[in-house]
């Protein structure tokens, strides 16, 4: 299964399969140097580096293998910094091919070391998570954490191929799928009605990761993504920002939990929820809306609301996100399912006092 983002000359596929064998013939159709870096984590080069290597080796492509340590504090610009020596060290590839293998760090920092590396030089992204599969691989944006924001030094440069290998996922933690999951009920909230329905109808094998419900999971979310990046690749006309629901309170809930209480999918799960309350609340959708997102982000075990938070670090991670602007949070807000609205409109009071209802427990921060 092909699945094409179209951006003129810089399109590129995203391929789902079950296993690596047809990696080598997809780099071969696009062209792509046969020597280059394989940027991962230990454990997972332990894990399924071995086999990946020989289906690369046997084919012709020659790769050299660099790891960062798991966690979003590798997101940083001393590993970028540790990469970028690493290529440079190895003068005789000029222009080395970069394989991101692992999740949403690893894609971030290697995509953003490859898109810096002597102006630019081509990437893939091999992406081992359900998150990852379904949005972070996807869309160009790589960059890395500073003190003063997450994602706030970066540039746009997009994969030459996304290789989907839904075969890994079944290996996933139950929290991390859970976490993928958030991302894939959001592009139903966004986007797809049907898809929606299908996790409603569907939890079991969804949460288990089924191969039918992975494929539909995977390809309807890559679909979307697709189409939203090919209507707005440099985020400036609007069309990404629907990809933002439920991340105006989630980054901030990930920020004031230091990136370890919550997962991404979590703390999103929380922000949909809370934007979803808030849209309630300001009459651009009805209740009922908000009741069949709760229950479905329950009935995938995903957090509802953030108890026990302090409500100012919340808000003060909040107003520290680039989607605060002209002093006023960027909220996604849904109408029905399918369809979403992207506002600055709302009054601070109403914020407040809505998201303090979903940061229960707070009110002393
Ligand atoms: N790399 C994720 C995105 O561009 O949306």
């Amino acid at each position: 299964m092909t699945i094409t983002v179209r951006l003129g000359a810089r399109s590129y596929p995203i391929l789902i399969a079950d296993s690596y064998r047809g990696l080598p013939a997809a780099l071969a159709r696009l062209r792509l140097p046969r020597e280059g870096w394989l940027v991962s984590h230990r454990a997972l080069v332990a894990r399924h580096g071995r086999a990946l290597r020989r289906v690369l080796l046997e084919a012709g492509w020659h790769v050299r293998v660099l790891t960062i340590p798991e966690s979003e504090t590798a997101k940083s610009l001393a590993t970028v910094e540790r990469l970028l020596r690493a290529f440079a060290g190895a003068r005789r590839m000029r222009t080395p091919l970069v394989l991101a293998f692992g999740g949403g760090v690893v894609g971030d920092v290697a995509g953003f070391a490859a898109a810096v590396y002597r102006r630019g030089v081509p990437y893939v992204q091999l992406p081992t998570t359900l998150l990852a599969q379904v949005d972070s691989a996807i869309g160009g944006k790589t960059g890395v954490d500073v003190s003063a924001g997450k994602n706030l030094v970066g540039a746009f440069h997009q994969p030459r191929l996304v290789y989907n290998n839904v075969s890994l996922l079944r290996t996933l933690p139950p929290r991390q799928r859970r976490s993928g999951l958030a991302e894939v009920i959001k592009y139903g909230v966004i986007a797809d009605p049907a898809l929606f329905r299908y996790l409603e109808e569907h939890p079991a094998e969804c949460l288990a990761l089924e191969p039918r419900a992975v494929r539909v999971l995977v390809e309807r979310s890559c679909r979307i993504k697709a189409a939203v990046v090919a209507k707005d690749e440099r985020d400036v006309r609007g069309a990404r920002a629907a990809l933002n629901f439920g991340h105006t309170l989630g980054h901030a809930l990930e920020a004031a939990g230091r990136y370890r209480r919550w997962t991404h999918g979590e703390a999103i799960a929380i922000g949909m929820c809370a934007a979803a309350a808030l849209a309630a609340d300001a009459g651009y959708c009805d209740e009922g809306l908000v009741a069949r997102l709760v229950r479905l982000c329950r009935r995938y075990g995903l957090p509802t609301h953030a108890q026990r938070t302090a409500w100012g670090a919340v808000a003060a991670a909040m107003r520290l996100d680039k989607k605060f602007v002209r002093g006023r949070p960027r909220w996604v807000l849904p109408r029905r399912l399918g369809r979403v609205v992207v506002t600055e409109a709302l009054r601070p009071a109403q914020i407040t006092r809505m998201l303090r209802r979903s940061v229960r427990g707070s009110g002393t921060g």
